[in-house]
């Protein structure tokens, strides 16, 4: 009987000695991995970061702006059109892209790859206000856009490619799913969370210099030493989206204004961080915007842009302006002698 304990008693420890021990070599190999930047997971698949005790802190109060469930769908033909667009936003380039099943319109970049987790991540650049903005008249058009506009501006800039039919079964989709994406919001709701968190501006200019030296430390890993991005395994969209060169936005899309991009990255990049927790500092946020737009990608004839001039963004690369402050100063800075000349 003892013998029989003490074998049973061996038997086990072996099992907990071989179960650590592949634990032990299981997670030196990820950190072996993550330090010379190859990820095993791959980063569109993990969900989720953990809530700092600020920002969950405001979610409880029921300020933060919450999105609906994919899984509350009915499963009736509005769900499934609604699933479709969900689908269209995570993986536009599969049916749209260069080599796209439906279409090939654009350029291989997804929406999502800009509208974290198919526009539902708060000051991920979501969705949640859109439905209850349009149609609007729009500075930029100078006329009243619908939300099929809307779309197209993105998929013509965004995804530097031809616009889509708006009685197209695509644009349908794409667009009931963001009208259900913000279907509990309205427009003078008090929620927190919406489109993008603006930094506060610079005093000096954006220095493409000093950004060059922050892309290279904390992006090139994973969008590329020449911002060419990696393509994922199905040769179709990207696992790491492309941030210059040919693949890219065009000169026209929003990102290409060094506000919206510095807002983008600092409560976004590198992948994984949130607004409550980021790792750049306001001015490298800056400063790599600074880079990555100094270097060459796609042009866009903007010429019909902007109709009434005083309406255009201060940090609106390409002239004229209202103002006598050249390009270069509206493109990188300092902003704030050309926003008190435009008060
Ligand atoms: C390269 C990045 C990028 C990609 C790709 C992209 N967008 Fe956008 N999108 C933006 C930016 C930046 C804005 C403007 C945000 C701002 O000014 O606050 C925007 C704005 C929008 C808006 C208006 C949001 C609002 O609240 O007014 C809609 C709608 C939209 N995008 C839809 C799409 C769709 C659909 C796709 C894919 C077909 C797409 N976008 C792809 C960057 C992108
Ligand atoms: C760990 C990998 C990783 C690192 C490091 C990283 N990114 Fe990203 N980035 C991504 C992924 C993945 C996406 C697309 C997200 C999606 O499709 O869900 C993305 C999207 C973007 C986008 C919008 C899409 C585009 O191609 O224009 C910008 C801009 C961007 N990253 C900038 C940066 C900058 C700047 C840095 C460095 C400060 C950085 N990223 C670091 C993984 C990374």
């Amino acid at each position: 009987m003892e013998e029989k304990k003490l074998y049973q008693l061996l038997h086990h420890l072996t099992i907990w000695i071989k179960v650590l021990t592949l634990g032990i070599i299981g997670s030196s190999l990820l950190l072996i991995g993550y330090s010379l930047g190859i990820y095993p997971i791959d980063p569109q698949q993990v969900s989720g970061t953990a809530l700092s005790a600020d920002r969950a802190a405001r979610i409880s109060t029921g300020s933060m702006w919450q999105p609906p469930l994919l899984s509350s769908l009915p499963p009736n033909r509005e769900g499934d059109l609604i699933r479709y667009g969900h689908e269209l936003i995570a993986h536009t380039a599969v049916y749209l892209g260069p080599k796209g099943k439906v279409r090939q319109i654009s350029n291989g970049m997804n929406c999502q790859n800009c509208h974290l987790k198919a526009g539902t991540v708060p000051y991920g650049n979501n969705y949640g206000l859109v439905a209850s903005k349009y149609p609007a008249f729009r500075n930029r058009s100078g006329t009243i856009e619908g939300f099929g506009k809307r779309v197209n501006d993105c998929i013509e800039r965004s995804l530097n490619g031809q616009p889509l039919d708006p009685e197209s079964k695509e644009m349908k989709a794409m667009v009931a799913y963001m009208k259900w994406v913000g279907k509990d919001v309205t427009k003078d709701n008090e929620n927190e969370g919406f489109g993008l968190i603006d930094l506060p501006l610079p005093e000096q200019a954006a220095d493409p210099v000093k950004g060059k030296a922050v892309y290279q430390a904390y992006c090139s890993r994973c969008h590329g030493d020449n911002g060419e991005g990696i393509l994922a395994e199905n040769g179709l969209e990207y696992t790491y989206p492309p941030l210059f060169g040919e693949n890219s936005y065009n000169t026209g899309a929003g990102l290409y204004r060094l506000s919206r991009f510095a807002a983008f990255v600092k409560a976004n990049m590198p992948y994984g961080v949130t607004f409550d927790n980021p790792f750049l500092t306001d001015e490298e946020a800056w400063n790599v915007a600074a880079y990555v737009n100094s270097m060459p990608r796609p042009e866009k004839d903007l010429s019909m842009d902007w109709p009434d001039l005083s309406k255009k963004p201060f940090d609106h690369p390409f002239g004229p302006y209202t103002d006598s402050f050249p390009e270069i100063q509206h493109k990188y800075g300092p902003f704030g002698p050309l926003i008190s000349a435009n008060k």
